[in-house]
């Protein structure tokens, strides 16, 4: 019996920050964000919005999509670094809020990666047979814990949440395999210092090493070769860095999630967000084998085959 995502959802807040707006407000350009990260604008949540409520419109819009109700779900697992407060987690204000009275809940913390550790998770309670149906999302309001002092990493981020529901679905489906990883003598590189502090050159190049690796590790442990993936969905984080494991793995451009231009980096949230865009419009279709790849602050990697 294999776990697969039999719901998807987001939500980004409805306020949009462009590359002329921050040109206003700090010295960097409208050039220089797109050549360096294929950033064009993203979302910021203003102050009515936090990071529970971004969930919770992600969370209804997944499991609607499942066709399920809330109190079908036994798990809630919500991906973040940036929760309303240290506790009550994210998952528990959900629980009560979509009224999923027979879940237990609890707040994954594994920075961008951390989709991809709570699906990992999921798949191990529903694989064996402990819940039925399990929430998973990635939800960030990262614009609370950027420095808008500092241009290198001011420019990179934007608000919003992305969910799945998963659950079994029929054989040679969902969740082929999986990787998870973490190195923290790396975690220097990327931390929260009240605000968010990065070295950037030394991200990036952990970041094209290891998308490229873990996307290929999942192929393989998929029994699966390079030629058998028909979409590569990463992490949102700078084109340049996507580009690089797109290039890895062999595959054609359009074959690539691309969200990045119009969401920025959305940590946690980037790659349900991807999904929920790529199979709205087309990119995504029955059969498809894809592959996810997802890297963080930790630092931390994910990555997994999924054949849709
Ligand atoms: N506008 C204009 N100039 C800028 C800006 C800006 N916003 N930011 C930096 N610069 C300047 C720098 O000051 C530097 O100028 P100098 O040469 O005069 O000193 C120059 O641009 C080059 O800066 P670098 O930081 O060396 O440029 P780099 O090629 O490393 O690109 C970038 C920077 C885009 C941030 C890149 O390092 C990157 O994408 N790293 C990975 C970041 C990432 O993915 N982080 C998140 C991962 S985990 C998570 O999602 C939370």
């Amino acid at each position: 019996m294999n776990a697969g995502f039999i719901g998807v959802g987001k939500y980004v807040p409805p306020h949009i920050v462009t590359n002329a707006d921050l040109e206003k407000r700090m010295d960097t350009s409208d050039e220089w964000i797109r050549t360096m990260t294929g950033i064009e604008e993203r979302h910021i949540a203003d102050e009515s919005i936090n990071t529970s409520d971004m969930a919770y419109h992600a969370a209804m819009d997944a499991i609607s999509d499942a066709g399920i109700q809330p109190e079908q779900l036994g798990l809630i697992l919500v991906a973040t670094v940036t929760p309303d407060r240290p506790f009550p987690t994210v998952a528990a204000m959900l629980q009560e809020r979509l009224g999923a009275k027979n879940a237990a809940a609890m707040d994954i913390s594994a920075a961008c990666a951390g989709f991809m550790y709570g699906v990992v998770t999921a798949k191990q309670f529903i694989e064996s047979g402990t819940y039925d149906y399990i929430l998973v999302i990635g939800v960030e309001k990262l614009s609370k814990i950027t420095n808008w002092e500092d241009r290198n990493t001011a420019v990179l981020f934007g608000d919003g949440a992305g969910a799945v529901v998963v659950s079994k679905v029929s054989e040679g489906r969902g969740i082929l395999s999986f990787e998870l990883g973490a190195d923290g003598s790396g975690g220097k590189h990327l931390y929260q210092d009240e605000k968010l502090v990065m070295n950037g050159r030394e991200v990036f190049k952990f970041a094209v090493r290891q998308m490229g690796e873990s996307a290929e590790s999942v192929i393989y442990k998929a029994g699966l070769q390079k030629e058998d993936v028909d979409f590569l969905i990463p992490h949102q984080a700078n084109i340049r860095i996507m580009e690089s494991s797109r290039i890895r793995l062999g595959l054609p451009i359009e074959k690539m999630s691309k969200t990045v231009h119009k969401y920025g980096n959305t940590s946690s949230a980037s790659i349900p967000i991807s999904l929920t865009d790529d199979l709205a419009e087309g990119r995504v279709k029955d059969d498809d084998v894809i592959v996810f790849v997802g890297f963080g602050g930790g630092l931390t990697w994910g990555a997994l085959c999924i054949k849709w």
